[in-house]
C-alpha cells in the first residue's frame, strides 16, 4: 500500500510524520473521508468544499490546492488499485515546538493521505440484515460542525457501542434530543412515512451522505423534516437509519436493546424506506 505525507508517495507502512506534529499533541488538524465505488470518488465536490470550510473555521491554510488535491487522490485510488474503499485524508497546522498558540507563520501544514479497499458484499449483507445502536450522551464540544481529528468523545461513544454489541452509539444532548451518530448522521422514518434528522447547524457534522439522501428523498417524493427527534420519537417510528460517507444508509433495527418499527422482539428487521434509499445512494 502506498500513501501520501507532505509530497511524497511512500510505503504505507513506512510513512510517518514527526512527533511535534500539531495533529499529535493538540488534535489540530481536519480530515475528510471519501467514498470510493468502482473506483470513483463519491461526492469529491461535496467533500472537498466541506474541507474548505474547515480549514477556514480553524484558520488553516492547506499545502495543496484543490487541484492537486484531487491529483493525489486519484494517484491513490490508482496506486493502490482500489475499486471500493476510502480515500482518507488529512491536514494538519504542521509540526512545530509545543506551544498552545499557532506555529510561526510560514510553518507547513501538514498533509496525509491514504486508501483503503473493503469489501463490498460485508456491507451490503450488514444493511440487509440492520445493525443496532445505543444511546449516550452527547458530550462533544460545542463545534462538531468542524470536521476535526479530535475525536475522542466519539471514540469512547463507539467503544461503548462495539462493547453493548452495536454498531453505533447515537449522541443524545441535554434536552433528549438525538444530535447524530458517533461517526454517522441519524434519522427515523416516522408513522406517516417522512423522514426526519437533525438540522445542519453547529451542533452536528453535516454529512454530504445526509444531503445527498435529502436530494433522493425529495426526487422520490418521501416527505422530509429536518427537526430534531428525541430517543422516544425513534422506539415509536417505523424505521431508523444512519448515514455516512464509508456506512452508506445503514438500516438501524435496535436502539438500546428494543427494536425499532416492530411489534415482535424476535424480527428486527430492517425497513423499505430505508434499504430503497440505500438502493438509490
Ligand atoms: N464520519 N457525523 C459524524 C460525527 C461523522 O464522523 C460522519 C462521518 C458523519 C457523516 O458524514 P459524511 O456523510 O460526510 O461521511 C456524520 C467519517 C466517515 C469518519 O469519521 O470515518
Amino acid at each position: 500500500r502506498v500513501a501520501y505525507v507532505n509530497g511524497r508517495y511512500v510505503r504505507h507502512a513506512e510513512a510517518g510524520v514527526s512527533i511535534d506534529d500539531r495533529a499529535f499533541l493538540f488534535s489540530d488538524g481536519i480530515y475528510e473521508v471519501i467514498e470510493i465505488y468502482q473506483g470513483a470518488l463519491i461526492d469529491e465536490r461535496g467533500h472537498l468544499d466541506r474541507l474548505a470550510r474547515s480549514a477556514r473555521e480553524l484558520r488553516l491554510a492547506p499545502p495543496l490546492g484543490e487541484a492537486a488535491l484531487r491529483f493525489v487522490m486519484r494517484e491513490l485510488v490508482a496506486r493502490n488499485r482500489v475499486q471500493f474503499g476510502h480515500v482518507y485524508l488529512q491536514i494538519t497546522r504542521g509540526a512545530a515546538r509545543r506551544e498552545h498558540t499557532f506555529p510561526p507563520a510560514g510553518t507547513p501544514t501538514t498533509l496525509v493521505a491514504f486508501a483503503r479497499s473493503h469489501d463490498p458484499d460485508a456491507g451490503e449483507a450488514k444493511a440487509r440484515k440492520g445493525v443496532n445502536a445505543i444511546t449516550v450522551p452527547d458530550i462533544r464540544w460545542k463545534r462538531p460542525d468542524i470536521k476535526t481529528v479530535s475525536l475522542l468523545p466519539n471514540v469512547l461513544a463507539k467503544q461503548q457501542a462495539k462493547e453493548a454489541g452495536a454498531y453505533e452509539a447515537w449522541l443524545v444532548n441535554a434536552d433528549g434530543f438525538v444530535t447524530e451518530g458517533a461517526s454517522s448522521n441519524a434519522w427515523i422514518v416516522d408513522k406517516t412515512g417522512a423522514l426526519r434528522t437533525h438540522p445542519g447547524d453547529s451542533s452536528i457534522l453535516s454529512g454530504i451522505t445526509r444531503a445527498r439522501i435529502l436530494e433522493i428523498a425529495r426526487a422520490k417524493g418521501i416527505p422530509v423534516i429536518e427537526r430534531a427527534f428525541t430517543v422516544a420519537e425513534t422506539h415509536e417510528a417505523a424505521e431508523a437509519f444512519i448515514s455516512g460517507a464509508t456506512t452508506l444508509v445503514m438500516p438501524i433495527v435496535r436502539l438500546d436493546g428494543r427494536p425499532i418499527g416492530q411489534t415482535s422482539s424476535e424480527c428486527a428487521a430492517p425497513g423499505p424506506v430505508s434499504l430503497g434509499l440505500r438502493a438509490c445512494f
